[in-house]
């Protein structure tokens, strides 16, 4: 057998994994395929568990398991509007028309039947999602946009299970340490996908801290191993997290681009071809503000005026646009989450060259190849 290389920091003591590379649940993307191959070359593989019902969390927990002897972990979003989901009485009638007054001309492009009526919200599945999260004794509970509290984590630990959660500041970090979380991700605001924050802020630009002037700020703030995401692709985004004072890394879009993850080729293709500023943050595509690439959905969404719905009705009631994107190949109507690092991203490798990769250049940077412009005496 091939002998790996050594980079291990108390990130990897604590999660039992060779290298502290974390790969980020994502909804529709980090299925068992890419979970198991992160976590068989040595990083921590994340199921999105997004969406699911308990029966299938439970199959696809099995999958990894079937795949990999090694931990992983399962990830849920835990914010404040889907636990449980904004009620219907909530959502006016007026507003749903108006949301799909607007929906209803990209149908037009996409040939799609037009949408009169109110369209449902999401199902509560968070309860069932914990309760098979519990039952299975994942190795690893990793929480997105919410605080799990103290009392969710210590029935986590009593069955053996590492607790970890992304947040976006520095208050956050503090509160959820204070529930006894074991692990922390800061996340940057170049990250694809949600915001990390509990609640949704007013503006999209609330709590986007940049990575790099983040997660020094949370390093100092908890005593727990901080993983920093947003914005890292490569090796040189491991050395600079780990000279941050950070103990690892999430990635989510760089594993998105590689032959194991789900996500549909549109998606793949439009993240290749990106550049650096090739995206925004938006609240058009699912009711929360989250980074995405750019295309005509987002901004002719954005200029119509018309009202977002709370967090997930908003992403169900386009569904249809979403799905037909996919099948129709048209990125331009596509939910398209993706990070600024999609910039840095330009081939489709497996999952395993990805970490050696990573790896290798991070030890580089780490050990000898400091910049020619950088002496030191
Ligand atoms: C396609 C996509 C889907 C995502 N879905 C989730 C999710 O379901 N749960 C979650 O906690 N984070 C999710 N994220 C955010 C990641 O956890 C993470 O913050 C981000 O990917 C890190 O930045 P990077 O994309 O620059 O690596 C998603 C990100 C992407 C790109």
């Amino acid at each position: 057998m091939k002998v790996r290389p050594v980079l291990r920091t108390r990130l990897c003591d604590l999660l039992g994994i060779d290298y502290p590379i974390l790969q980020s649940g994502m909804g529709g993307v980090a299925g068992p395929g890419l979970v198991a191959e992160v976590s068989n070359a040595g990083g921590l593989g994340i199921l999105a568990g997004l969406l699911l019902t308990g029966e299938q969390l439970r199959q696809a927990i099995a999958e990894v398991r079937a795949r990999t002897d090694r931990p992983f972990g399962v990830n849920l979003l835990l914010p404040d509007d889907l636990r449980p989901p904004v009620p219907a009485a909530q959502v006016p009638a007026d507003r749903m028309r108006a949301v799909h007054a607007v929906l209803n001309e990209f149908r037009r492009d996409l040939d799609l039947e037009p949408v009169a009526g109110p369209t449902p919200g999401p199902p509560d599945l968070v309860p069932e999602a914990l309760q098979v999260l519990l039952d299975e004794r994942v190795p690893v509970f990793s929480v997105g946009l919410g605080n799990p509290g103290r009392d969710l984590v210590a029935d986590f630990h009593r069955r053996g299970t590492k607790v970890i959660a992304m947040v976006s500041t520095v208050e956050d970090a503090r509160a959820v340490e204070a529930a006894g979380l074991d692990a922390v991700v800061a996340q940057g605001g170049e990250a694809g996908g949600h915001r990390s924050h509990f609640t949704k802020p007013p503006v999209a630009e609330a709590g986007a801290i940049g990575t790099m002037a983040l997660v020094p700020q949370v390093v100092d703030a908890v005593r727990v191993p901080v993983a920093a995401a947003g914005g890292i692709a490569d090796g040189r985004g491991l050395a600079a997290a780990l000279a941050l004072g950070a103990s690892g890394v999430l990635m989510g879009t760089r594993f998105l681009a590689t032959r194991e993850s789900m996500a549909p080729e549109v998606h793949k293709k439009a993240v290749l071809e990106a550049g650096g500023d090739a995206t925004t943050l938006t609240d058009v595509l699912s009711g929360r503000y989250a980074r995405a690439l750019r295309n005509a959905f987002t901004e002719r969404y954005a200029r119509s005026g018309a009202p977002v719905l709370p967090f997930l009705w908003q992403a169900l009631a386009a569904g249809d646009i979403y799905r037909a994107a996919v099948t129709q190949k048209r990125a331009e109507y596509g939910a398209l989450w993706a990070g600024q690092s999609a910039g840095l991203i330009g081939s489709l490798p497996g999952v395993a060259e990805v970490v050696e990769q990573v790896i290798g250049e991070a030890r580089a940077v780490l050990t000898r190849e400091l910049p020619r412009s950088v002496r030191l005496g």
